[in-house]
């Protein structure tokens, strides 16, 4: 499928989504998010793919937020609402994706671009990324998810001292604080996450689904009630050829090759 602001490619077991509104630094309008949802469909269907790259079009910016002209249209709090419901449906289904997700942030990732990097699995920034909910700064709040998802990844008051100031912190900062995994050169961003997808591309799928899920779903409840989460899905691994496979290579001395069944 030919899109207009987003650009999809294949490679040896993984996909990448690129997002391309260079004029805008990679700015999320309705469109694009309806392109980006679509080319996720596609990717969800296609057994071939085992992990996906998400990244921004261009050497500046990861997505520099929600379109500000669009949002600048937006007539009352109803029509607010439903657009940040939009969104957050969108991006909770990157997060619950049964493949994982790898965020190649190649810049700024502010607003809605932050809270698309937010529900990838594995964040993977470039030196030059910049991360931030600046909304306060329009006289709004975060509504892609970024008051609760960062809440949970950095903490409570570290959350609301970011949305509060609208503050960008560097890669090197989200490093330390835990929202990013990896911090690489600039021109090496693309190729750390190709390599990486081609590692998950390895592994069996459907115990990465399952960690996934377990880890998604635990995180959101006690610790007894992900615990017995945690068993029930180990349970369901067992019901896999792969893990026959894995176990027997293991036994073997040899690789293992996960069909993912
Ligand atoms: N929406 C629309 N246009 C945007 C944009 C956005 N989020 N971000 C940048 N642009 C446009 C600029 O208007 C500019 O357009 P022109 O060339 O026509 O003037 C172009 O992209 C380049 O941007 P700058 O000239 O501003 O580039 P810079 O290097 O000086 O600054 C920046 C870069 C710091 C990222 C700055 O562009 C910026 O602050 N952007 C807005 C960031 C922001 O506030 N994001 C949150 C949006 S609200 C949101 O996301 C709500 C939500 O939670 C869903």
């Amino acid at each position: 499928m030919e899109w207009k602001n987003i650009a999809l490619e294949q490679g040896d077991g993984w996909a990448l989504i690129t997002i391309q509104r260079p004029k805008v630094l990679n700015a999320l309008n309705r469109e694009t998010l309806e392109e980006l949802e679509q080319a996720v469909d596609q990717v969800e269907a296609d057994e071939k793919v085992r992990a996906l790259i998400i990244t921004g079009a261009g050497d500046k910016a990861f997505v520099a937020g929600a379109d500000i002209g669009e949002l600048r249209q937006i007539p009352s709090a109803a029509e607010g609402e439903r657009l940040a419901a939009r969104g957050q449906a969108l991006f909770s289904r990157i997060e619950e994706l049964d493949k994982p997700v790898i965020m190649a942030v190649n810049g700024y990732a502010l607003g809605g671009g932050c809270e698309l990097a937010m529900s990838g699995d594995i964040l993977i920034a470039s030196e030059k990324a910049r991360f931030g909910q600046p909304e306060v700064n329009l006289g709004v709040i975060p509504g892609y998810g970024g008051t609760q998802r960062l809440a949970r990844l950095v903490g409570k008051t570290t959350a609301k001292y970011l949305c509060l100031t609208g503050e960008m912190i560097t890669a090197e900062e989200a490093l330390r604080l835990g929202l990013v995994q990896k911090v690489v050169p600039h021109d090496q961003l693309l190729e750390e996450a190709r390599k990486l997808a081609e590692l998950l591309a390895q592994k069996a799928p459907v115990a990465m689904r399952y960690i996934k899920k377990a880890i998604n779903q635990g995180a959101e409840t006690d610790l007894q009630s992900g615990l017995r989460l945690e068993a029930s899905f180990f349970g369901l691994s067992f019901d896999t050829e792969d893990r026959i496979e894995g176990m027997d290579a293991f036994l073997q001395k040899r690789n293992p090759r996960f069909r993912g069944k």
